[in-house]
Parts: structure tokens; sequence; C-alpha cells
């Protein structure tokens, strides 16, 4: 007998995002900017909130788009890029289709393929984190999945994928009818993107937020580039008037300073450096990143237990000790001048 009183079958699979909010002087632990975002206060006053927000939200796709030469019918703009995700998974996954996924990488990608009843291929990066593109092209051969998911440069890992590796998936979907999803999270901060290859005639999305360089993490925004065909039927299956008027307003006035927030990426890119090097002369691996925040394993002293004493000194990064490939891994995210060196100090105290 079916019990109705449980969530349907297959959810017991996805759990709860688990990445602890606890109050803390200096918090390092969820790759948000450090840094106030760049909009003006008076946005909000100047909103007609009693009406519906524009439902196609029009002038900010056009915005948007214009950032990378696109159409605003490229563009899908949602409540934070999770939910640009799992709109995607909702049009183009579900039961009988598979996406593939290249672990560790966001958790997000898997819990909400789960969610939407997609089937995940769920396979393993190198040792060093890389994706080997022989590796990955025979893999797509072999299982077809509907989907392929990359994330470039990696969360939790930091390196972007090597220039070939999306070039030979699309080459590879070319053979048969499947999407390639590239999120970009953390693209700001990195030395590439694959924006380029965006066109009609592929089957390639990426996704993007303004959680990350951009400094609004609360506002929840995300958007989805791709050729307008694929993006049409992700608008139909979003429900109406899902983005409010005061993100999309917020947003707008936030792309008027495109100049400050390249500037700011490029001081939390200093930082990121900084620290690198500062983790050089510590009993810690750490691996390059090309993000705003640092993956890294402490040598001498169980992760866990340094994770602890972080906290109790008021410093609070993400422990990933216990995931699957990431044993006795712990990430830092990028904060300001002050408080990376906080982080350093009482890191340095602690291993010493
Ligand atoms: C790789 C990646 N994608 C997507 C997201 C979700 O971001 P948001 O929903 O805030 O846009 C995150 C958040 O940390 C992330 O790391």
């Amino acid at each position: 007998m079916n019990d109705f009183l449980k969530p349907r079958d297959g959810l017991s699979s996805a759990g709860r995002y688990l990445s602890p909010q606890i109050d803390a002087n200096v918090r390092l632990n969820a790759n948000e900017s450090p840094l106030p975002p760049l909009v003006g206060a008076s946005v909000i006053e100047q909103l007609e909130l009693n009406r519906y927000p524009d439902r196609e939200a029009r002038t900010l796709r056009e915005a948007i788009a214009s950032q990378y030469e696109l159409s605003a019918n490229q563009v899908f703009a949602a409540n934070g890029s999770n939910e640009v995700i799992q709109t995607f998974l909702l049009t183009y996954g579900g039961p009988n289709r598979s996406v593939m996924i290249f672990s560790p990488t966001y958790v997000m990608h898997s819990k909400i393929a789960a969610i939407t009843g997609t089937s995940v291929i769920d396979l393993k990066r190198e040792k060093d984190f890389s994706l080997d593109t022989d590796f990955v092209c025979e893999q797509i051969e072999k299982e077809k999945p509907a989907l392929i998911f990359l994330c470039s440069p990696n969360n939790p890992t930091g390196a972007s994928d090597s220039e070939e590796l999306p070039e030979r998936i699309l080459k590879l979907l070319e053979t048969y009818s499947g999407i390639l999803f590239i999120d970009e999270a953390y693209g700001e901060f990195a030395n590439s993107s694959f924006v380029s290859l965006i066109s009609e005639k592929r089957p390639l999305v990426i996704s993007k937020t303004f959680s990350k360089a951009w400094g609004l993490a609360g506002l929840r925004l995300g958007y989805l580039l791709g050729p307008s065909w694929c993006i049409k039927e992700i608008e139909n299956i979003s429900l109406p008037y899902h983005l409010g008027a005061i993100t999309q307003s917020v947003a707008v006035n936030a792309m008027k300073n495109l100049a400050s927030v390249e500037n700011q990426a490029d001081d939390i890119i200093r930082e990121r450096d900084r620290i690198s090097e500062a983790l050089k002369n510590l009993a810690v691996e750490a691996w390059p990143s090309e993000t705003n925040f640092i993956l890294f394993r402490p040598t001498n002293m169980n992760a866990t237990e340094v994770w602890e004493e972080l906290v109790s000194k008021s410093v609070l990064i993400r422990d990933f000790s216990k995931i699957e490939g990431l044993e006795g891994c712990l990430r830092v995210t990028v904060g300001t001048e002050t408080e990376n060196n906080v982080f350093i100090e009482a890191l340095e105290e602690i291993l010493r």
C-alpha cells in the first residue's frame, strides 16, 4: 500500500542542504562577497509594488544579454542559480532521463536532479580533481546521458575545466541529442569562460549568479544563457511572476556599475592569491583556485578539529572532511583583508 504521508519515492536520496549557519565575527563559509553591493538605496521607493512585476523581466534580461552580446531571448532569469538549475531540470530532466555529473562538485546539481526524478550518473574526478577529457568523452559515448553538468570553475575544488573539454562534448552531442550545462557561478574570478561557445546551433547552456562577484547573495538572482529554443522551453515551465519587481530593479541598477564590480572581483582575486601564499607556510595541502575560495587539507591535524578550533575563535569556514572524495578537506571563502588576516593568524595558531 502507498503511504501518502511520506514524500514521493526518490526524494529520500535528496536530503537537506547541509551548511551550518553559525554566528561568527568572521564568516568565510558560503562563498559570498565580503563587500557591500553597489546599488542605490532609492531603487525600491520607485516601484509600484501593488502591481505584479514584468513577467518577462524584459529590462533585466536585456541588461544581462548586453553584457555578453547575446539577445534577451537567450537569457532566463530566476531566484538564484539554484532555481535556474531546478527549472532547467524540471524542463529537460525527469523520469527516464539521466544527468552525468563529476564528483566532487557542487552538491545541489545531484540533489536537484534527485528532486526532479532525474537519474544521476555520478562519475569521479581524477586525484587532483581535474577532468580527463578522454575519460569524460568515453563515458558520454557509453551512457548517452540526456544532460551533462560541468562546473567551471568547480565548487569546492576551485579549478576551471580545460578549453577542449566542452568543445569535445559538444562534438559528441552532434551524434545524439543531449544538452551540456555549465555552471559558471564563479566565472568572474576565473581566467576564462565558455560563454563565447553559446550559439543557436549548439545544445549548450551556461548558468551564472549575482550571489558571488556581484555581492548580491541576499537578493537571490541567477540566470541561464543559451539558445533561444531552449530558453523558451524553460520559460514555459517557470511559475508566472516568479521574479519579483525588487529583484529585477535592484539587479538592473547594479549592472550600471559593471566596472566597479570588476574592480571588486580583482581585489578578491588579489586577496585569494595572498591567502594561497600564506597557506604555503602552514601544514596544509592547498589546491589552486580560480574562484573566491580555497580548498585545503591540514596535514598534521584532524580537519574537523581545525574547523571547531576556528569556530571557537569566531572564524567560520566550511568543513567538507566527511564528504566522499574530499576527506580531510576544508574550504575558506576569501573575505576582506582584515577578515583574511584574522583567518590566517587563527589557522597559524591552531596548526602550530
Ligand atoms: C557552483 C555553484 N552553483 C550555484 C550556486 C547557487 O548560487 P545561487 O543560488 O546563490 O545563485 C552556488 C552557490 O554556492 C555554487 O557554488
